[in-house]
């Protein structure tokens, strides 16, 4: 992953440009980077802040031999992968809420949105885009998203409001490549086991009171596990145990 790496100074959105470069043939393991995104893309159609010089706002081209329903596991991989790269460079612990945000002091620092092709038995290429908050001030923030966002930068200075650390993008996306091809590398020999067991390891979930909100459906209950194939069981208060595959999940208390 990163052999080639199309670094880019504004685009709308990273996911974009990896999608047409793909469907062009862009090799497997291509990364676009870019400085600032004017459409940023987030999860269930949000969009993503992405001011310039602030995050990483980075998507790969994959071509991996799985089928759809096995794509979740490369996302929940990535956000295994993002965790480590940002304990390595920033000795910052960050803990991951279902599926895969990164989450610190309850505020989200990193977004990881994967996305197919199309539906189709085999996957052709999936574009795997993850955003970091590096280098915001909560003034970065806007208004909207204050409450629920954080940076690296903020977080590691939240104790000393005069001497908040500023990291190099660079060191962190050098990790993150270094640490998804490690995870990649793992999902084609099929250890999937060993991404889940160490997507436990960092979880901000399970044992939690969670809330899910799937469609028109809310449910509250408590996070117990995550199944190979990457779903959420929750026991409901109403009794019953099940599966949430996507949706939104709160978790109290971050
Ligand atoms: C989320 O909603 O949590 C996912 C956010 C994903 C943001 C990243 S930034 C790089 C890539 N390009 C996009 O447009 N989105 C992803």
């Amino acid at each position: 992953i990163g052999n080639k790496i199309v670094y880019i100074k504004e685009v709308d959105s990273t996911n974009l440009y990896a999608r047409k470069i793909a469907l062009e043939g862009a090799e497997d393991g291509t990364v676009v980077i870019a400085d600032a995104q004017t459409a940023g893309r987030g999860r269930l159609g949000r969009n993503w802040s992405s001011m310039a010089g602030k995050g990483i706002w980075m998507s790969v081209v994959l071509r991996p031999q799985i089928s759809p329903e096995e794509v979740q596991i490369i996302t929940l991989g990535a956000s295994v992968a993002a965790i480590k790269a940002i304990y390595d460079v920033t000795g910052i612990r960050a803990g991951i809420k279902w599926p895969n945000d990164i989450i610190c002091d309850g505020k989200k620092v990193c977004g990881i949105l994967t996305e197919m092709n199309s539906e189709v038995e085999m996957v052709n290429f999936l574009i795997l885009g993850i955003g970091i908050n590096v280098n915001h001030t909560i003034l970065d923030f806007p208004d909207e998203i204050k409450s629920i966002a954080t940076s690296l930068a903020v977080y590691s200075g939240m104790n000393d409001k005069k001497n908040v650390k500023l990291f190099r993008r660079s060191d962190i996306i050098k990790k993150l490549l270094y640490e998804l091809e490690q995870i990649y590398n793992k999902i084609k020999k099929g250890a999937v086991k060993d991404i889940i067991d160490e997507w436990k390891l960092y979880s901000a979930t399970l044992g939690k009171q969670v809330r899910v909100i799937y469609k028109n459906d809310t449910y509250t209950g408590t996070a117990l596990d995550i199944r190979d194939d990457g779903r959420l069981v929750v026991k409901c208060d109403d009794g019953c145990t099940r599966d949430v595959f996507s949706g939104e999940v709160s978790v109290r208390g971050i």
